[in-house]
C-alpha cells in the first residue's frame, strides 16, 4: 500500500517561487511514490475579504499552476477543498477537540491579525482546525509544506493524538515533510522575511507569472552586500544565501558548486545567471498555463473527477468519526 500524501496552497493572491520551490517542486517529486492528494484551500481564503469573483478565478489560476507544473491529474487527485463536504463536518467536530489556548499560540494568526487590524474574524482564529480537518479526513501520512506551516502540523499532531487518546486509534499521526532546502524562500527587497504572496513591494517577490523582462528587473534589483563575493553564509549575507538557495534548487546544484561557478565573477554576473534560471524553469510551466487557462472545460473535467475521488475516501473517515463520537448516521 502506497502512504497517502496531503497539501494544498491558498487561492489568495498570485502564487509565487517560494510556494513553487518550498510545496509544487517537492509535491511533483513524489507523485510516483506516493497516493497524493493536492487541494486548492478556497474555504481558507474565505478569512480574508475576498471579491467573489476574484476569488473563482484565484481557484483556477491555482488549479492551472498545479497542472501545469507538472502534477499529472491521472496520477494525482486534484480537488477545491470546498466541494468535498467532509472536509467542513470535520472541522466541526475538531473544533471541539481543539483549545483556546493552543489556537492562541498559533503565530501565523498572529502575524495575520496584525495585517488585517479591521477583520480579525473567528475562521482566521480556527484556521488550524480547518488545516488538521483537511489532512486527517484522509488519513494522510505525510503533508508536504514549507517551513511556515510546521506549527500548523504539530497542533494537527496533537488534535489527533488527543481524539485518539479519548476515542481509540482512529487517525493517522501525519509528518510534516519539509526539505532542508527552499523551505523559506525569502523576499528579494527583504531577505531577512519569507516571500509572500500578499506583500506590498511587488519587488521583494517573483510570481509565477511575471514575465521574462519583470524577472530580470526583480533581480537586478534584490539586495545583497557589499562584499561583492558569491558565498553562502545565511547569517552574514542574507540576499545572496537566497538568490544562491533559489539557483541552486533549480539547476540542482549544492552551495559549493554555485560558489565554484562564480568564483571571481561579481554579483551582476550572479544575479543574471539566477534571472535566466527562473525565467527557463518558468517558460514551459507559463505556456502550459496560458493554455490550460484558455480551457476552462479541461480545468473543470481535472477538479470534477477529484472531488469524486477525495470525497469517496473523506467520507468514509467522516462517518467513521460520526460513529465513535455518538451522531446517528
Ligand atoms: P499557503 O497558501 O500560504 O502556502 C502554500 C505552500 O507554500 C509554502 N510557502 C513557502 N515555502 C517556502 N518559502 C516561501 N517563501 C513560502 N511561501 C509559502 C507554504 O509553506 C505552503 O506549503 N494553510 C496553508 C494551506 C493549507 C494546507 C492544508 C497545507 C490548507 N490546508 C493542509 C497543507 C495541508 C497555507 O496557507 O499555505
Amino acid at each position: 500500500m502506497k502512504k497517502t500524501i496531503l497539501s494544498g496552497i491558498q487561492a489568495t493572491g498570485n502564487l509565487t517561487l517560494g510556494n513553487y520551490l518550498g510545496a509544487i517542486h517537492n509535491w511533483i517529486k513524489m507523485q510516483d511514490e506516493y497516493d497524493c492528494y493536492y487541494m486548492i484551500a478556497d474555504l481558507h481564503s474565505l478569512t480574508v475579504r475576498n471579491d467573489p469573483e476574484i476569488l473563482c478565478k484565484r481557484a483556477m489560476q491555482v488549479l492551472a499552476i498545479y497542472v501545469a507544473a507538472g502534477l499529472d491529474p491521472e496520477k494525482n487527485t486534484i480537488f477545491l477543498q470546498s466541494q468535498v463536504d467532509a472536509h467542513v463536518k470535520l472541522n466541526w467536530i475538531l473544533n471541539c477537540y481543539t483549545y483556546m489556548g493552543e489556537l492562541n499560540r498559533m503565530t501565523q494568526f498572529k502575524d495575520k491579525s496584525a495585517k488585517h487590524a479591521d477583520n480579525i474574524n473567528s475562521g482566521l482564529f480556527t484556521y488550524p482546525v480547518l488545516m488538521a480537518a483537511d489532512i486527517l479526513v484522509y488519513n494522510a501520512d505525510l503533508v508536504p509544506v514549507g517551513e511556515d506551516q510546521r506549527q500548523h502540523l504539530e497542533i494537527t499532531r496533537d488534535i489527533a493524538e488527543r481524539f485518539n487518546s479519548i476515542y481509540g486509534e482512529t487517525f493517522v499521526i501525519p509528518e510534516a515533510f519539509i526539505s532542508e532546502q527552499g523551505a523559506r524562500i525569502m523576499g528579494l527587497q527583504e531577505p531577512t522575511a519569507k516571500m509572500s504572496k500578499s506583500t506590498t513591494n511587488l519587488n521583494d517577490v517573483i510570481f509565477l507569472n511575471d514575465d521574462p523582462e519583470e524577472i530580470r528587473k526583480k533581480l537586478k534589483k534584490a539586495v545583497t552586500d557589499s562584499e561583492n563575493c558569491v558565498r553562502y553564509d545565511k547569517e552574514n549575507k542574507p540576499g545572496v544565501s537566497n538568490l544562491m538557495t533559489i539557483y541552486g534548487l533549480i539547476q540542482e546544484k549544492t552551495m559549493e558548486q554555485i560558489e565554484q561557478e562564480f568564483a571571481g565573477k561579481g554579483y551582476g554576473d550572479f544575479k543574471m545567471a539566477v534571472a535566466e534560471a527562473i525565467i527557463e524553469k518558468l517558460e514551459s510551466l507559463q505556456k502550459r498555463y496560458n493554455e490550460l487557462l484558455e480551457n476552462p472545460e479541461e480545468l473543470k473535467a481535472i477538479y470534477e473527477k477529484g472531488a469524486k475521488k477525495a470525497s469517496q475516501r473523506a467520507d468514509k473517515i467522516v462517518n467513521e468519526v460520526y460513529r465513535k463520537v455518538g451522531l446517528i448516521l
